[in-house]
Parts: C-alpha cells; sequence; structure tokens
C-alpha cells in the first residue's frame, strides 16, 4: 500500500515534470479542474497539489490568469533569497574570527549582535535559590564527577518536556552537552569522516559553518527564506548530484538568522527525502521554545520514522546562557556519541543540571517561557519599527514568530561589513551579513539581536545606525 497522500504523489509527480524540463518555467500550470479531471481527484486533493507545489517555490498564481511555473530561486518577498548555491565550501572561519575578534578588542556600548536575552529576563534568583537547595540536599555535589551522559532527573524533565512537542525522546538516549555547540559537533562526528560534504541553510548561523571548517567538512549551501526554511526543491536537486551529502543541518523551528518556521509539511517531506538519499538530518532546536504559539511545533524529530534525525537543543537562549546546558538525543548513533561526549569532555557538571531540572517541573517554568516571549514580542516590534524609522528607503526587515533575531536587508549598494566597522567606532555591535554565508550574497544584510528591553539608548543606536548608512549611500 502507497503511503504517501495522493495530493504529494502528484505534487512530486508535477515536481519531477518540472525538474526534466517538460514543464518549463512561465509556463502556464494545468487548472484546478483539469487535474481534477485528469487524475480523477476531488477538489481539495487537486488544491492541495497547487498548495504543496507553492510551498515548493515552482508555483506562482497570477490573478485572474491561473498558475504559472516558477524557478524557485527567484520568489520575492520578503527578503531576496540567493541564487541556488551549487558546491561553496567553506573558508570561513578566519571571515568570521576577525568579526569576532574586532568586536571583542571595541568598547561596545550596544550590542545588537547578540542572540541572547539580556540577563534580567532570565529567572536567575529562581535557579540560584535551586541550587543553594541542591547543594544542601547533597553536600559531597562538588565532590563527585559528573555522571556521563548527564543527570537522569534533568534527561526525564527533558524527555517529557518534548513530548508536548509531539517529539519522543528516551532519558536514557538523551546526552547532556555544554550547549548546542558541543551536541551539533558530537553529531558530526558520530556520522561524518573529514572531506565529507554537509549541507545547510544559506544563510545559516556562523557558528555551524565554524564547527564544519574546524571538523575538516565540506560545505554546500542551500537556500533558505524566510518564508518557508529551506527550499526543498533546491535541495532535492542537491540531493540528486553524484557528491554524497552525508548529513545536513536545518534550524527548523526560528532559524538564525531568517527566523523562518518551516511548515509542518514541509517538516515530513524534508526527513522522508533525507531517509531516502541516505543522508543523515541534524535537528537544531536552539530556539524552538521561543516560537509564539501555546502549543510547542512539531519538531524533525517527530517525523523520523527511521531513526535518521539526530536532534540538538540548548537552555542557553531560552534559560540560563550561564550554564551552557544543551542536549543531544542521537537515535541509532546514541552508542558512538555517548563513547565521544566521554573522550571529549566527560560529563557536564551536576549542579545546573539539578537546579534546572527542578526548576523545568515546576508550573513557574511554563508561566516563564510565556511572559519571556510576550516580552521578546514586544522588543521585536520596537525594533522593527525603528529600524522603518531610521534606515534608508528600500530596507526589509523579517517579522518572525518569535525569538530575538530580526534579518534586516538593506538596499543593494549598501556595505553590511563597512556599517559593522563604522558602527565598531561609536560602540555599537552588528552582525554583517557576509558572516552568516560562505559567499558574498549577504553583503547588504545585516542581523540586528532584539534580547534586550527597548529603551532610548536602544533608539538612540538605532538611530546612529541610519545615519552612518546613510553616509554610504
Ligand atoms: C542556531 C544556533 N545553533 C546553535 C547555537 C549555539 O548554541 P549554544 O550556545 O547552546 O552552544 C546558536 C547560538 O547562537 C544558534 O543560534
Amino acid at each position: 500500500m502507497h503511503t504517501t497522500p495522493l495530493y504529494r504523489q502528484l505534487a512530486n509527480h508535477y515536481l519531477d515534470a518540472i525538474r526534466s524540463g517538460t514543464l518549463k518555467t512561465g509556463e502556464r500550470f494545468p487548472s484546478i479542474r483539469l487535474m481534477m479531471e485528469k487524475h480523477a481527484v476531488s477538489l481539495s486533493t487537486a488544491v492541495q497539489v497547487c498548495r504543496e507545489l507553492e510551498d515548493y517555490g515552482v508555483l506562482e498564481a497570477r490573478p485572474r490568469s491561473g498558475n504559472y511555473i516558477r524557478q524557485p530561486d527567484t520568489l520575492p518577498k520578503p527578503i531576496t533569497p540567493p541564487p541556488l548555491d551549487t558546491g561553496v565550501y567553506v573558508g570561513i572561519h578566519e571571515q568570521v574570527s576577525s568579526v569576532l575578534k574586532a568586536s571583542q578588542r571595541a568598547t561596545i556600548k550596544v550590542n545588537f549582535a547578540s542572540a541572547y536575552c539580556a540577563s534580567e529576563l532570565y529567572p536567575l534568583k529562581i535557579l540560584q535559590d535551586h541550587m543553594i537547595k541542591a547543594l544542601r540536599q547533597d553536600q559531597h555535589l562538588l565532590g563527585a564527577p559528573g555522571t556521563p551522559c548527564g543527570n537522569i532527573a534533568l534527561r526525564s524533565t527533558l524527555a517529557r518536556r518534548a513530548l508536548t512537542a509531539k517529539t519522543n525522546l528516551a532519558p536514557e538516549r538523551i546526552v547532556i552537552t555544554n550547549g548546542a555547540t558541543e551536541a551539533i559537533n558530537l553529531a558530526l562526528r558520530a556520522v561524518t569522516q573529514p572531506g565529507d560534504t554537509v549541507a545547510v541553510e544559506s544563510p545559516t548561523f556562523y557558528g555551524l559553518l565554524q564547527i564544519l571548517e574546524s571538523l575538516n567538512l565540506r560545505v554546500l549551501e542551500v537556500p533558505a527564506t524566510a518564508d518557508a526554511g529551506i527550499n526543498l526543491f533546491a535541495l532535492e536537486q542537491a540531493l540528486q548530484r553524484p557528491e554524497r551529502i552525508r548529513a545536513l543541518i536545518v534550524i527548523p523551528n526560528l532559524q538564525n538568522p531568517l527566523g523562518s518556521i518551516m511548515p509542518e509539511a514541509h517538516k515530513a517531506r524534508l526527513v522522508q527525502l533525507c531517509a531516502e538519499h541516505d543522508t543523515v538530518l541534524i535537528e537544531d532546536d536552539t530556539y524552538g521554545d521561543l516560537v509564539d504559539t501555546e502549543q510547542p511545533l512539531s519538531t524533525l524529530k517527530h517525523w523520523d520514522r527511521t531513526d535518521n534525525v539526530i536532534y540538538c537543543a540548548s537552555l542557553n537562549k531560552t534559560l540560563a546562557p550561564g550554564m551552557r546546558l544543551g542536549w543531544i538525543s542521537a537515535g541509532k548513533w546514541h552508542d558512538r556519541v555517548e563513547m565521544l561526549k566521554h573522550t571529549q569532555s566527560r560529563g557536564c557538571e551536576a549542579l545546573s543540571q539539578l537546579a534546572v531540572s527542578a526548576f523545568m517541573k515546576t508550573p513557574s517554568y511554563e508561566r516563564y517561557l510565556r511572559r519571556l516571549r510576550t516580552t521578546l514580542t514586544q522588543q521585536r516590534r520596537h525594533m522593527s519599527a525603528a529600524i522603518t524609522r531610521y534606515f534608508p528607503a528600500g530596507t526589509r526587515v523579517t517579522h518572525p514568530q518569535g525569538g530575538t533575531l530580526l534579518w534586516v536587508e538593506l538596499p543593494v549598494h549598501y556595505s553590511s561589513m563597512a556599517l559593522f566597522h563604522e558602527a565598531l567606532k561609536v560602540g555599537i555591535q552588528i552582525s554583517p551579513g557576509d558572516i552568516f554565508s560562505n559567499g558574498k550574497r549577504f553583503h547588504h544584510f545585516v542581523r540586528i539581536g532584539c534580547g534586550a528591553p527597548y529603551s532610548p539608548k536602544i533608539d538612540e543606536a538605532l538611530a546612529t545606525l541610519g545615519q552612518l548608512l546613510k553616509k554610504q549611500g
């Protein structure tokens, strides 16, 4: 029996026709009525086929005229996406390091480069109280080495919370790590050899590009948009090339820097595609808890039927950056990850794990997250309005459904790297677009962090950025 829904079978059929050139860019797509007749399907199936193809970016509805085939790399909104990049390999570490080092040398008054929330937004007092309680309960705590995979109470708490995102992670198959950074390092070390190719979204978090380069991996950048994340059509094309893509790293919920959220159907399709091509899917869920919804969105792991998804997450953005707690659920690679974690850094320290686990079990944790999300929504709104006020005409900005990041596109003749250097001179730090890719496509993009409460100082700093841009214009 066919397990793929009929609408997706038909969508795949048309995708093949577009890929092979049978249906060409600019050509009219069969009408809903014709599809119903030709394939003997219902109205809703025919409509779903068109939606699926629209989501893929290969179909464009023109008012009163019908649907037309288009290239997925020419989507106009809300941010100009990059063209399909067919084989850019990383050499980015130096570029990112030079940006980070220049920032460290400067005296920073306003930091728009951070993806963290301001420290006053984290529940520090509550966590400190839980730490004191844990130390009182076990006075030998600091004298004992951490357990290899991490504290079992925390692992059970994380597994129970994952259920709300429809994700089943067995506590004994979770390893607590030093943030998502260590989790992703472990995932890549478990499944790749130096020289292997790993695909990433483009643009993507520069830290991922640094990890890939440090492990001597080659990187293939696949275009992603603020609307829906990674472009599945472009990915399918990449997967069909002779060069094997060993793994793909994706940030499905609140991608950094795009803020995109993958539609649920895309998540399912992505998991299926990777399984079909024997490409390990590494899911980075660093920001999932910051999505503005009461019900957490599903993860890629939720759709995983073949144990091909390695789930990585972190509490560093949502709860306590100073504790550096993350975790990995590596499916069939669990034993190898456990061994690598042991050889790399042994178990994480116990005190923060106990404190976090105690807090996460209480109802105040959900209340805290809800408050944080509301605060961040207000901060993003203020920042977005100020960017509209102060930045040059033609600037575009994303409207993510959560998180701390805005991705700003300046008119193409502006240089965000020049802005970065000029802004540092007056104590303002930004993230220039160039560090989010190995190519030069994002030279006119800037990532702006909205983690701090809006204030006259922040407003003034954004006005200063606007004035610096005027000088470039
Ligand atoms: C998408 C993404 N993944 C991973 C990380 C690193 O996370 P951690 O601080 O938990 O190591 C970050 C940090 O900014 C991030 O944005």
